[in-house]
């Protein structure tokens, strides 16, 4: 059955990225827009935290156990946002309220959907990152077969984080790392120009406004242009110019492998976690 205007969004994991994409839904004009949103929590301050965040009357926070196995079966889709590693004690604290096999989008990074199946046999999982608290964030989606009905849906949910797009699940393991660990890796960089920055004489101020501002607009261009980024980047390069001079220092030191080979250990390691 498709999901149909006010449905029941249930969130079991209220923290940073169940949070983020919860308030990325809200804020948005997603057609079909939920009737009820019911945060889940375990905390008394989480629960506090969550209430002065969420002020519209749609929404509810729940804490006590019995009102949260009560609130999952009128769920029509719940948002998983716990950590990965309590994915099966969460499960096991609302199995018996589950009967009735409702959407579930699962934020967990390394956790399979053949793992996520004791939910229910549809389920999407959504691999993003925290830019979604600025509606910055990019994602990936992968459904499982009883879930493909929802395809839509599910993308348009995701992409109101920022932007989503839909892989193969087999490809999780790559989008985990080139999404979720991507943000820390360009934060590495912008450290980097940064103290570049600083070293020929710049203020802290101005070198680290300039430092995120030369990246935020190099993604834009980007994007708008859609151009591959070596295009972009041999436009910029004037012949026996300071660019080029300085891009050959960052190819005499390997940064390009080293980068893309950090993705690679980032991928490595996330598929490790799903063999535990
Ligand atoms: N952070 C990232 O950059 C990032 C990127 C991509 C994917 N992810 C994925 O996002 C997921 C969440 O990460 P996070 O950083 O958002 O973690 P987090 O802030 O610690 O959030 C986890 C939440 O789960 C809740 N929780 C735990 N057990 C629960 C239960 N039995 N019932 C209801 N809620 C329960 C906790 O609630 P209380 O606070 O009330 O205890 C907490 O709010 C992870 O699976 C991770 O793989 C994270
Ligand atoms: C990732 O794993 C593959 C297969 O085990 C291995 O060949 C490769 O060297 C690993 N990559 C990194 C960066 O360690
Ligand atoms: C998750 O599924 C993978 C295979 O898809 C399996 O190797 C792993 O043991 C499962 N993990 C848990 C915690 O069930």
């Amino acid at each position: 059955m498709a999901i149909q205007d006010g449905y029941t969004l249930l969130v079991l994991g209220a923290g940073v990225m169940g949070t983020a994409v919860t308030a990325a839904v809200t804020d948005s004009k997603m057609k079909p827009f939920p009737g009820k949103v019911i945060l889940c929590s375990q905390l008394e301050k989480s629960e506090k935290r969550l209430k002065s965040q969420f002020t519209q009357d749609f929404v509810e926070v729940i804490v006590d156990v019995e009102k949260k196995k009560k609130a999952i079966e009128t769920a029509d889709v719940i948002l998983l946002g716990c950590k990965p590693f309590h994915f099966e004690a969460v499960h096991a604290q609302v199995k018996d309220n589950l009967k009735h096999n409702p959407l579930v989008i699962s934020l967990l990074a390394g956790v399979t959907i053949d793992n996520l199946s004791i939910f229910s046999d549809k389920i999407a999982r959504v691999m993003t990152n925290t830019p979604a608290q600025f509606g910055a964030g990019m994602a990936a989606v992968a459904l499982s077969e009883k879930a493909s009905e929802y395809k839509q849906f599910v993308n348009d949910f995701a992409g109101c984080v920022g932007a989503a797009l839909e892989i193969p699940e087999k490809n999780m393991d790559a989008a985990t790392a080139l999404i979720g660990s991507g943000p820390a890796m360009c934060l590495l960089m912008m450290e980097a120009l940064y103290d570049g920055g600083v070293r020929m004489g710049l203020t802290h101020d101005v070198a680290k406004t300039a430092a995120a501002k030369v990246m935020e607009g190099t993604a834009k261009m980007a994007l708008e242009t859609g151009e591959h980024p070596a295009v972009l980047k041999s436009k910029v390069c004037t012949p026996a110019g300071t660019t080029i001079g300085g891009l050959l220092k960052l190819e005499d030191a390997g940064v390009r492998g080293s980068i893309a080979r950090a993705v690679e250990e980032a991928a490595n390691i996330s598929a490790s976690f799903a063999k535990k």
